[in-house]
């Protein structure tokens, strides 16, 4: 996916960040305006600046307007499902070992988050989704966030993973639904040796149960982490960590496919 560079047009996703930071977000649109409690922005005054530029409401107030990166999106993009945090996505996109051209199955997709990340780093995605609501939602914030060029390299059946995975050869499965070892010996017969899986899974329980079916199959590399993420504020003299942050959100394991014994 080309990213979209140059002097912002009508149907660019923007990013409207005010003094204080907080964030809106609009797709530019001639005729339509961005409205807020501090007066509205025509999208026309918008249009053919460059990234980056502040602009002033009817009111006065100023706001940069950015091209959002994909983190940002993920927080705004209309959700049903929990969305995977952009401080677990980049983990997983490391340790799937996610590269151009690569087949992924990725099951449950929720509100596509995740298949952002796999789009973009040129993935070809089939996802299962159970829901029928969520595949809707999910093909839509992609598009919107990645445009139509991601179309013939992204999927979405609606069906029950823990029935099986009709994909051969493929090279991850990447999993985020409550019952991951359910889908460990669908994944054996659909990972090609040297395949990747890896799961999401918010409880410890989930991992030791997801861990054991794996370690039961042709798997190596065996592992799981949690990733912290803490924050700091830096305004000298006063530089420490944030008081706040996300204590939790889940854990990544991953384990490698080998070949079958002959
Ligand atoms: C937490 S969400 C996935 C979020 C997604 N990774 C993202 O980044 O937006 C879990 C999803 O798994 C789906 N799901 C649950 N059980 C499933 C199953 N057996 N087969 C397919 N999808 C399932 C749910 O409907 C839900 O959309």
């Amino acid at each position: 996916v080309k990213r979209r560079v140059g002097p912002l047009a009508a149907g660019d996703l923007v990013q409207f960040t005010d003094v204080k930071g907080r964030r809106y977000q609009a797709t530019l649109r001639e005729g339509a305006q961005f409205h807020t409690q501090s007066g509205f922005v025509e999208h026309s005054d918008v249009i053919g600046v460059s990234d980056g530029t502040t602009v002033q409401s009817s009111r006065g107030q100023r706001f940069v307007v950015l091209r959002p990166p994909l983190a940002d999106f993920v927080f705004k993009m209309p959700r049903g499902a929990q969305v995977i945090y952009p401080k677990d996505l980049g983990p997983i996109m490391v340790l799937a070992d996610i590269g151009p051209g690569d087949r992924v199955l990725e099951s449950g997709v929720g509100s596509g988050a995740l298949s952002m990340m796999l789009l973009r780093a040129g993935a070809d995605v089939v996802g299962y989704e159970i829901r029928d609501d969520f595949a809707e939602r999910a093909v839509a914030n992609v598009h919107r966030f990645l445009g139509d060029a991601v179309e013939d390299r992204y999927r979405i059946e609606i069906r029950n993973t823990y029935d099986g995975i009709d994909e051969r050869e493929l090279d991850r499965v990447v999993l985020d639904l409550p019952e991951p070892w359910t889908v460990v010996p669908h994944a054996t017969e659909s990972l090609r040796p040297g395949g990747i899986i890896v799961a999401y899974t918010p409880s410890v329980t989930q991992v030791v149960a997801f861990r054991e079916a794996v370690a039961g199959g042709p798997y190596t590399g065996l592992e799981t982490i949690e990733v912290l993420h803490r924050s700091w504020h830096v305004e000298p003299p006063s530089v420490r960590p944030d008081h706040r942050m996300v204590a939790h959100t889940g854990f990544l394991t991953v384990a490698r496919r080998l070949a079958d014994e002959t």
